[in-house]
């Protein structure tokens, strides 16, 4: 069996951290979205994995490079623009031969791994088994539709009026079927090849689809509340540790892990938390549900409920919650006057300025 995994298309729902970067790599609990989904594909016992990359090929390519630190081997699939999730299946077609495969999208995130769903999938010889879970915005995914024996009979692409709230989770496994309907499909009223209409051709033309419920945690991290939600959960299950050094005036309470050569200086970290690698908390304070990504500054800062990218440095702020701020990022008191804010912000960048 064979893994691809989808980490192409543009991210629009993350800008502007997406302008620039890839939403796959941007980190939960200071670990890629993406590492997370190729870990459970692994565990699953699939190591042979072809990844979709499009614009953002050079930066994943960076982070994942041969696949071996993550117990896979890496093959790159460039995908000219993002057409669509059944065009992946379309030009991967070569690497994936006849093989049966999971489809994973690089930005879901799923608590509890997929071997179980994989396992069952090879038991049951279904040429394709998706899974469904209930939604309360069905409108934002593709949705299925049973009939009452509990048999997929309808699936619709982000529908305006919704007739189920059962949302398809991007992870999808497939029998050699499946490149026959993605050949046969066109491209849908927004110009992709949708893998929801391939499944309906399966469905329409007799091949066995199977659902499955998702029963533990799912997010696609399109959105910033779904990101510091995935961090949430997986900051609660931390095993604490401390591989940096803390001077004698800071406190560290409750679940926090230190990464090597992390400094932290008068400072309290009060966790769920993660400090990175060679990043400098001093004389700050970082709260509950907290990534500080390597090689940051914080200093005479409170943060809270926050992912904050590498090498970014915040000094003088009085209080951030519920924040994404990307690399390199600098955000400092001015001394100048006028006594103002002075920003320089990326496109589609959100600012709410407390007084
Ligand atoms: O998260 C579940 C939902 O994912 C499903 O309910 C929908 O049926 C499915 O279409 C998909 O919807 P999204 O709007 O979330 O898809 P998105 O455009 O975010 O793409 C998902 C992943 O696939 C993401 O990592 C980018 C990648 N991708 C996407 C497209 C369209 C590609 O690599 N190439 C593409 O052409």
């Amino acid at each position: 069996m064979k893994a691809l995994v989808l980490s192409g298309g543009a991210g629009t729902r993350l800008r502007p951290i997406t302008h620039t970067s890839a939403k796959q790599l941007v980190p939960v609990a200071n670990k890629p979205v993406l590492f997370y989904g190729l870990e459970a594909i692994r565990d699953a016992g699939i190591t042979d994995v072809g990844i979709i990359v499009g614009d953002t090929r050079a930066e994943i390519e960076a982070a994942v490079g041969d696949g071996s630190a993550l117990g896979i081997k890496a093959t790159y699939i460039h995908q000219e623009a993002p057409l669509g999730l059944a065009h992946c299946v379309l030009i991967a077609r070569d690497f994936l031969g006849d093989d049966d495969f999971v489809m994973y999208l690089g930005d879901n995130f799923i608590i509890g791994g997929i071997t179980d769903l994989v396992q069952e999938f090879v038991r049951c010889g279904a040429d394709a088994q998706i899974l469904l879970t209930k939604v309360d915005n069905p409108q934002q995914f593709g949705i299925a539709e049973l009939d009452e024996e509990g048999r997929v009979v309808r699936l619709v692409e982000k529908p305006a009026q919704p007739r189920s709230d059962l949302a398809l989770v991007g992870v999808y496994m497939f029998k050699p079927a499946i490149h026959q309907a993605v050949r046969a499909i066109r491209p849908s009223a927004r110009g992709e090849l949708e893998i929801t209409d391939a499944i309906q051709w399966l469905v329409d033309n007799g091949y066995n689809v199977r659902s499955h419920f998702v029963n533990g945690y799912w997010k696609d991290t399109g959105r910033l509340e779904d990101m510091l939600e995935c961090n949430r959960k997986v900051l609660e299950t931390i095993e604490p540790a401390c591989r940096g050094r803390v001077d004698a005036e800071s406190r560290i309470i409750g679940r926090v892990v230190i990464e090597d050569g992390a400094v932290i200086e008068r400072s309290t970290v009060r966790g769920p938390a993660i400090i990175g690698k060679g990043t400098k908390i001093i004389e700050s304070y970082v709260g509950p549900f907290t990534s500080i990504y390597h090689d940051c500054v914080i200093e005479r800062t409170e943060i809270e409920h926050s992912i904050i990218l590498e090498a970014t440095k915040i000094i003088g702020v009085s209080r951030i919650e519920d924040s994404l701020i990307g690399k390199e990022v600098e955000v400092a008191p001015s001394t100048a006057l006028p006594r103002a804010h002075r920003l320089m912000l990326g496109d589609h960048s959100k600012v709410s300025i407390a007084y």
